[in-house]
């Protein structure tokens, strides 16, 4: 993990530099990238950010694009939009299902990611943000670390064989984006020093959801670092970014519906991106960078710190406690075998 940064993790994390970037600065359009014969996937792709992101790969000449989506009629909306003006291959874009609400489902996707001839991008975008806690009826975990974390990480670990498997088919490494964001570093945290970590975030009560999905967001960095120290770059070139605030997409769908929220949703509207803009930060990630962005956090389309707390040694207590719940947790699809073999 490098330290050297242009900017300390507290000054980027900071809210007032957050807000300063996002009054001051646009990202690029993502240009100069030529994605001819190359597949991708993207997560959560209906709307937002992910559909963004899927619109600018085919742009940039993608081959094959795989929305990976939880319904099938928003995912088929999303095709016919995504094809409108293009030449496009028949199965040029295919709508694949995928809930983040079920492991059976995750499993069940990278079942059929076998099928594809080659897997070059994978950009792992599918967020939640409640305004309640909510049991996983599956699972029995709160369902903003289910979706934002836990099921993130199971399937960012799953598709490593199958994009191993595929590397004789490609010029180099795959890459795989995870879809951050800066509100990371204001995870007050307050789970931090529960032991087990994972189960202290299913407790019922009173919730700050809000907080909730920074802590998820949070756990992402972390599950970064120690996946991209196992992953050789040679394999996978594993990042994350930030698509900044943006407010035509449809992450407040539900906090909006509170008083908070709706108040939130006038100053997000005043000053946040749109999501074709904010996706550029995403699809610069999956699409412009090498090695020297694995395990690393883009924002603006550079190299940047994540979390303050990543960099101490109590997030490396917690990294390391993390990773292994995490391995356990996922036992039930032999994660921890999955990761000791995509070195050999
Ligand atoms: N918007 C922001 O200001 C902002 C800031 C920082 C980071 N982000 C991150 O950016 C990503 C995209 O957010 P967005 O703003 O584009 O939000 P969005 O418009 O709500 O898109 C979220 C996507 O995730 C899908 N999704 C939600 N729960 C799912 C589940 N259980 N299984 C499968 N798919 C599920 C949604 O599908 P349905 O349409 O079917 O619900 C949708 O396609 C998220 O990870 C978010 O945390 C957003």
């Amino acid at each position: 993990m490098a330290k050297s940064f242009d900017v300390s993790p507290e000054k980027e994390g900071s809210m007032l530099n957050f807000f300063q970037r996002q009054l001051t600065q646009t990202p690029e359009v993502v240009q100069g990238v030529n994605l001819e014969g190359k597949t991708a996937i993207v997560t959560g792709s209906n709307v937002g950010v992910g559909l963004e992101c899927s619109r600018r790969l085919l742009d940039l000449g993608l081959s094959k694009l795989v929305l990976a989506v939880r319904s099938e009629a928003k995912g088929q909306t999303a095709l016919a939009d995504l094809s409108k003006g293009r030449n496009l291959k028949e199965g040029a874009i295919v709508v694949w299902h995928l809930d983040h609400s079920s492991y059976d489902s995750v499993l069940s996707f990278v079942e059929k990611t076998k099928t594809l001839d080659r897997l070059d991008i994978v950009i792992l975008n599918i967020g939640i943000m409640t305004t309640s806690p909510k049991p996983n009826p599956n699972t029995g975990h709160e369902e903003t670390i289910q979706v934002n974390y836990l099921s993130m990480a199971l399937l960012a670990i799953l598709l490593l064989p199958v994009i191993k498997s595929k590397l004789p088919e490609q010029q180099g490494p795959s890459r795989i984006t995870i879809v951050s964001s800066d509100a990371s570093a204001w995870a007050k945290f307050k789970e931090r020093n529960e032991v087990p970590l994972l189960p202290s975030f299913d407790r019922p009560g009173k919730m700050d959801m809000v907080e909730r999905t920074f802590v998820s967001k949070l756990l992402g960095q972390f599950f970064l670092v120690e996946l991209a120290k196992r992953v050789p770059p040679t394999v996978a070139i594993i990042n994350a970014s930030t698509p900044g605030m943006v407010h035509d997409s449809q992450i407040s769908r539900d906090t909006a519906q509170t008083f908070s929220g709706k108040l939130a949703e006038v100053f997000r509207r005043r000053i946040g991106y749109t999501s074709t803009v904010g996706a550029r930060m995403i699809t610069d990630a999956a699409v412009k960078h090498g090695e020297e962005t694995h395990g690393q956090y883009l924002n603006f389309q550079k190299v940047k710190p994540m979390a303050p707390i990543i960099y101490t040694a109590e997030g490396e207590r917690i990294r390391d406690q993390l990773w292994k719940e995490t391995m356990a947790e996922f036992s039930f699809a032999g994660a921890e075998d999955i990761i000791k073999d995509i070195r050999n």
